[in-house]
């Protein structure tokens, strides 16, 4: 049997409702936000990864899908959104527009050659927004609050905001220098991948999934001491904000980012549940004043996030949060001589906007309620030869087991009452508890 390529994961089944309620909450969301739905391709030029992600990422040197197409020309399968929707905000020239900044948000696969383990594929999705042209730490706070708001919508409640700055670019420089003065005597100490990072980029060092534990990483120094005045002025903006935001976060020096390009606010959201495991970061982003001028010439800042919707599954999972029931509105029976009806009415339900179905197996009528139950159908229509002859059609409560005889004509008023009275969800305008 041909099976599924490691690292990546078929929907079927609950996950699928589940992922698309939740599509339906970000689309919606976004709305709220004001933020405009951008489309990049899955592949772009292996150098825009290069330029952008950093030629000293682990994303860059290790994990990226890269091919020559039949032209020869070097592509990359896009280990992450930013990079393109960068280049599409600069080709389509979104920054000459009357209103900034241009608040975009995208959703879709990605692609990491990565180790898989729990809450980490190679193909995995992910939501993710850009904010262009503001240098406001308005900005900042709210795009941290996306996430946030996004939680609380789906009910996640253990989930720790968690922010830090890098400070612009002098301030990166200074830190930069205090952290090659205090590896540079323990280089040997430091794993193959943190000796090249020495040379290359030492804040890289702080990121490192295997000398994490050694002393000398927990005593290197704090980003938030290096930061020059403008920047902690930033850092502190952005505090104020998330304050009157209300929304809880704790300052963690820690969060450097596994990506060369923020300057300033960097944050992760953490799932805080016990057990979660290793990959415990539901979301990640921050600012990069200079990115778009690397990648396009155009002197624009940038603030955005991203969340991988595999972890986002897992966070749930670990909650016990499930979404929206599959019930059916109604479950039509036919019976031998009256399956074209049958078919007739399911179809004229559905135009009517109620959620149908119906028997194609040929079950005898115990099987019928038996998988009217199993559908959880809430009205089970009954369609033998009588009712097609005197139009008068047999409906079932399945709940109440009640039986009603309707008209075929008063159907739809009827359903539409019932359903309204027999509804108990929490999220329809009805009136019930
Ligand atoms: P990132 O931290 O590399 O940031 O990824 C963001 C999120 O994507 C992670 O927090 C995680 O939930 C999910 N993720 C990453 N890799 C995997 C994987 N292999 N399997 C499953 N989930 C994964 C970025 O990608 C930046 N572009 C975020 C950003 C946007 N910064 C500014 N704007």
């Amino acid at each position: 049997m041909i099976q599924k390529p490691k690292g990546t994961y078929d929907v079927y089944g609950e996950k699928g409702s589940t992922i698309l309620y939740i599509e339906n909450v970000l689309r919606a969301l976004m709305d709220r936000y004001n933020y405009e739905y951008v489309r990049t391709p899955h592949f772009e030029s292996s150098e825009l990864f290069h330029r952008a992600v950093g030629e000293t990422t682990d994303i860059v040197t290790k994990e990226t899908y890269d091919f020559l197409d039949r032209g020869e020309r070097k592509m990359t399968l896009r280990p992450e959104g930013t990079a393109g929707v960068i280049r599409s905000f600069i080709e389509n020239k979104m920054y000459a527009r009357d209103i900034l900044p241009v608040k975009t948000w995208y959703y879709g696969p990605m692609y990491r050659y990565e180790r898989p383990q729990a809450g980490r594929f190679r193909e995995f999705y992910q939501f993710g927004v850009e904010v262009f042209g503001s240098e406001s730490a308005m900005a900042d706070a709210e795009v941290i609050s996306i996430p946030v708001h996004l939680y609380k919508i789906l009910g996640l409640k253990n989930v720790k905001v968690k922010i830090n700055s890098l400070g612009d670019t002098a301030s990166r420089e200074k830190y930069r220098e205090a952290l090659i003065q205090h590896f540079e005597p323990h280089i040997g100490e430091l794993c193959g991948d943190c000796k090249e990072r020495f040379k290359k980029n030492p804040l890289r060092i702080l990121d490192c999934k295997i000398d994490h534990d050694l002393e000398v990483m927990k005593s290197a120094p704090k980003t938030i001491d290096y930061l020059n005045e403008e920047s902690k002025k930033h850092f502190e903006e952005v505090q104020k904000y998330l304050k009157a935001m209300n929304i809880e976060y704790e300052i963690n020096p820690k969060i450097v980012r596994g990506l060369d390009y923020y300057t300033h606010t960097v944050f992760e959201v953490e799932a805080a549940v016990e057990g979660f495991g290793a990959q415990n970061v539901l979301c990640g982003g921050g600012r990069y004043n200079n990115l778009v001028k690397n990648i396009g010439d155009k002197d624009v800042a940038g603030v955005g996030f991203a969340l991988g919707m595999e972890r986002l599954l897992t966070a749930l999972e670990y909650e016990h949060i499930a979404f929206g029931s599959s019930a059916l509105d109604v479950y039509v029976v036919p019976f031998e001589d009256t399956k074209e009806e049958a078919l007739a009415l399911v179809q004229f339900l559905r135009l009517n906007g109620f959620k149908v179905d119906t028997d194609y197996m040929n079950k005898n009528m115990k099987a019928n309620f038996k998988q009217a139950d199993k559908m959880h159908a809430s009205f089970v229509v009954l369609l033998g030869s009588e009712e097609v002859k005197t139009g008068i059609l047999t409906v079932k409560n399945n709940h109440t087991k009640e039986e009603y005889k309707i008209e075929k004509e008063e159907l739809i008023a009827f359903l539409d009452e019932k359903l309204v009275e027999d509804c108990h969800c929490e999220e329809c305008e009805c009136d019930n508890e």
